[in-house]
């Protein structure tokens, strides 16, 4: 009687010792962050993570009662090992969200487990148009290189241009910019008279810049992803194309916030099509620059920061706003809901969830590089309001 009495306690002793930890996992709401954070598109990585670092520190890590905790791996940036961090993120973890996402092919690779789970999937780097089609939970908080390139197609044969050679890498947004920005510039009279590709990975810009000399086109329009921009510039400048002749346009991702400082007065000047500068002049980005800048010495925020910083505020106001039943942790398909239409302000100016596609749709800024206080940055002169992927077949 008495062994079976102390056997009993120790009974619930036990069932109750394993039910701490399901009780402490009840409440903590799991991000599994996936960037690169080192390799070539490092950067990258580094900018999302202070960002969201930023956020969570701004915002508190504590939001409908429940504890949010940040789960940063590094993938980087081959898709095998995005996959499979994900998969353990998902079953080992029991992650309610994925985040991040530096380059397209790890955002494809990773769809399929967004579906077979139900967990969200937000990018906050990634800019194919295809990849909100690879799987009905993911939510894109970046942008996309059809929604920026139309505008500067737009802006180019109305400022003496009418004759580009595009030069893009060649993977899933260079192969959208590219086609995006000859389309409609063809559409406005101008013409598209050689379209060249680099490989994506270690490029060599060199042979490809002096075919571009050789066609003497007006302008050399350029997509590479961030980080790269850089090694365009420099080459651009050195081939002396700019002294020939031939103006740099580009996507904002080529006059990247991250480096343009380094890239020296050559780049005064140059045009490019973007959805966020951190020379944008809201009192909200004046903010967000200066708590970024405070925050991690010797960095400024770039695009890639702004996705990561705006895809926090989705997943922290789908927590707050998702449907569930008492206390419990709200479904993935309860987050996904609150994740849709969801409309705020953002550092780069107001942007909006698409329901429908679950794809941002914010406003499109024209700017040059100019210098301001003895730094370079991208200054906006013109915007095209809430601009929907054109990329989008539904
Ligand atoms: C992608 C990556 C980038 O660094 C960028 O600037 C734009 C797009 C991508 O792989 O989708």
């Amino acid at each position: 009687m008495k062994r079976r009495h102390f056997s009993a306690a120790a009974l619930a002793a036990v069932t109750f010792a394993a039910a701490l930890p399901a009780l402490a996992q009840d409440n903590t709401f799991k991000i599994g962050l996936i960037l690169p954070m080192t390799g070539q598109q490092a950067t990258t990585g580094r900018q999302i993570e202070a960002a969201a670092r930023l956020y969570m520190a701004q915002n508190g890590d504590t939001v409908a009662g429940k504890k949010i905790q940040l789960i940063v791996k590094d993938d980087t940036s081959l898709p095998d090992a995005t996959r499979r961090l994900a998969q353990e993120l998902v079953v080992n973890d029991k992650v309610n969200v994925l985040a991040g996402f530096g380059i397209t092919p790890s955002a494809l690779a990773t769809a399929p487990i967004a579906t077979q789970s139900k967990t969200p999937l937000v990018v906050m780097a990634a800019a194919t148009s295809s990849i909100t089609e690879a799987s009905p939970y993911v939510v894109r908080t970046s942008f996309t290189l059809p929604q920026v390139s139309v505008a500067l197609a737009d802006w180019a044969p109305k400022n003496g241009i009418k004759k580009v050679v595009t030069l893009v890498s060649d993977y899933g947004p260079g192969i959208d910019a590219e086609k995006y920005f000859k389309e409609r510039l063809t559409f406005n009279g101008g013409q598209v008279t050689e379209s060249l590709r680099v490989p994506m990975r270690n490029p060599d810009f060199a042979p490809f810049l002096q075919k571009v000399r050789d066609l003497k086109p007006d302008a050399l329009f350029v997509f590479v992803p961030s980080g790269a921009g850089a090694a365009v510039m420099k080459q651009f400048l050195e081939r002396g194309m700019d002294k020939a002749g031939i103006k740099l346009i580009a996507t904002g991702d080529v006059t990247d916030d991250d480096q343009l400082n380094d890239m020296g007065d050559g780049a005064l000047g140059v045009v490019t099509s973007h959805h966020y500068s951190a020379a944008h002049p809201s009192a909200l980005n004046k903010k967000f620059v200066a708590a970024f800048e405070k925050a991690n010495k010797g960095m400024r925020p770039n695009f890639m920061a702004v996705g990561g910083y705006d895809g926090m505020r989705v997943i922290y106001e789908a927590l707050r706003t998702a449907k569930t039943t008492g206390k419990a942790m709200p479904s993935g398909d309860a987050l996904l809901a609150a994740m849709k239409g969801q409309i705020f302000e953002s550092p780069r100016g107001k942007m909006f969830i698409d329901a429908q596609t679950r794809d941002v749709v914010q406003d499109v800024y024209l700017r040059k590089v100019e210098k301001k206080d003895g730094q370079l940055f991208n200054v906006e002169f013109d915007v095209i309001k809430d601009v929907k992927d054109p990329g989008k077949t539904k």
